[in-house]
């Protein structure tokens, strides 16, 4: 049974979202300026200070004034990195943004890149986490266990509510906050609420990231929260942004590896075609176990058209079952794989899936959708597409399936895209891995 429903012009929704609070803001030249008034609880910014005790200043300058304005007590202390950066060979501060920063993936997530596991033990971070007004007591919490962590890399932290402020340099945002679907929603309504934060984030990205931010998206459904947010974003490379499908490779991975009886590191291009959702497709015609095709490996068929491709598809809601809630920790290590996969060459022979902006691409997918596909990369954080694999029918059709999932979803957010008005015409089973 299929869902059509007209969506209208976006409204004001996801701005509500961010503002009413603790900021006066106002747009200048296109661009949102805050005014910090500095309320209670409202904008905490943190850092790693340097044991240095500051003089109080003389005479405050203008510009130090505005400066001022934008930190917060004891996180206004600076420190001099320049000078550790010198004897310590730190390489350059990289900004990194995560939206849901008070939610369970990030109580994972944000740990693991404090400490140097994800981009590197010489390279320094600044954390910049976005909550909304409700999860702000949360988000200061955070910041605090991050701050009683003593992690030497990490040089600030700041939280807010308001993406324009927290965006700011972001070299990358890591975009995991997003609605749950209620009970009785539809699916139209879920892309509708969620694709609205994408627009505005997509915007604030655009307004104040830098012009080479690395966007990953978590927050379902993410493939089409992706679209929705490089469409708002113009002026950044639409190659910048990827929907988040490695936890799909990784639990492929793993299911191949129960089945074949080996350690999972035997298994390698991996690759999930598609969206992120049931229809998403784990590809076994061209993984291998070992350096051998999979096919080769396991030799019951059914076992992989059937039961690996549904286990796959469905392993998020099966969890959600045992859990109570969705995934978090095996999302924020795949978080974590998605990102290394960028900065670090991939191993000659393999490759990694994320979903990336379809223009040209080798296989005839469609263009202007957010679609997971095999990549590489040379550590420099962009990545190629891999050229060299086979399909055969079975995979053709289920590939054909997703795109058309996904092609629906587009029509469905067109009122967030810039391309017109919306109709919604979903097919029945189109579900996030949760939802199952
Ligand atoms: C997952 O794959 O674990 C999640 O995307 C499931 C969900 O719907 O939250």
């Amino acid at each position: 049974m299929a869902a059509v429903a007209e969506l209208t012009q976006y409204t004001n929704t996801a701005h509500r979202f961010s503002s009413e609070v603790s900021y006066a803001s106002t747009r200048i030249s296109g661009l949102r300026r805050l005014h910090l008034r500095p309320i209670k609880n409202s904008g905490i910014r943190c850092s790693v200070t340097s044991n240095k005790v500051q003089a109080a200043p003389e005479a405050v300058k203008a510009e130090e004034v505005k400066k001022k304005a934008e930190c917060y007590g004891v996180f206004c202390l600076t420190y001099d990195l320049k000078a550790e950066e010198e004897t310590k060979s730190w390489k350059k501060l990289v900004n990194i943004a995560v939206s849901g920063a008070a939610g369970m993936i990030s109580n994972h997530l944000l740990f693991k890149l404090a400490s140097g596991e994800v981009l590197g033990y010489d390279q320094p971070i600044a954390l910049k986490l976005l909550g909304s007004e409700r999860s702000l007591q949360a988000l200061e919490g955070v910041a605090m266990e991050l701050e009683d962590s003593l992690f030497p890399l990490l040089r600030e932290v700041s939280i807010g509510i308001d993406p324009y402020e927290v965006f700011q340099d972001a070299d990358w945002a890591l975009l995991i906050g997003a609605k749950p679907r209620g009970p009785g929603m539809e699916r139209a309504a879920l892309l509708d609420i969620n694709g609205q934060i994408f627009v505005e984030q997509g915007k604030a990205l655009n307004a104040v990231a830098s012009r080479d931010v690395k966007v990953l998206v978590v927050g379902n459904p993410c493939n089409t929260n992706a679209l929705i947010c490089l469409k708002n974003a113009p002026n950044i490379p639409a190659k910048n942004f990827h929907a988040l499908t490695r936890l799909d490779e990784n639990r492929a991975k793993c299911q191949l590896a129960l089945k074949a009886g080996v350690f999972y590191d035997k298994v390698s291009n991996v690759t999930i075609w598609g969206n992120h959702s049931t229809t998403q497709v784990p590809d076994f015609l061209n993984a291998r176990i070992n350096g051998l095709p999979v096919k080769e490996v396991i030799k019951d068929t059914k076992w992989l058209e059937e039961e690996f491709t549904n286990k796959v598809q469905t392993r998020g809601g099966v969890l959600i079952k045992k859990w109570g809630r969705s995934s978090a920790a095996s999302t924020a290590v795949s978080i974590v794989d998605a990102m290394r996969s960028l900065v670090t060459p991939t191993p000659e022979g393999d490759w990694f899936s994320t979903g990336v902006y379809t223009t040209g691409n080798p296989y005839c997918i469609a263009d202007d959708i957010v679609f997971s596909m095999p990549c590489r990369s040379n550590g420099d954080g962009d990545y190629e597409l891999v050229k060299d694999v086979e399909f055969d029918d079975y995979l053709w059709n289920r590939i054909k399936t997703t795109e058309a999932e996904l092609l629906a979803e587009k029509k469905c957010v067109a009122h967030l895209t810039g391309e017109g008005i919306a109709v919604c015409d979903l097919p029945g089973d189109t579900m996030l891995p949760g939802e199952m």
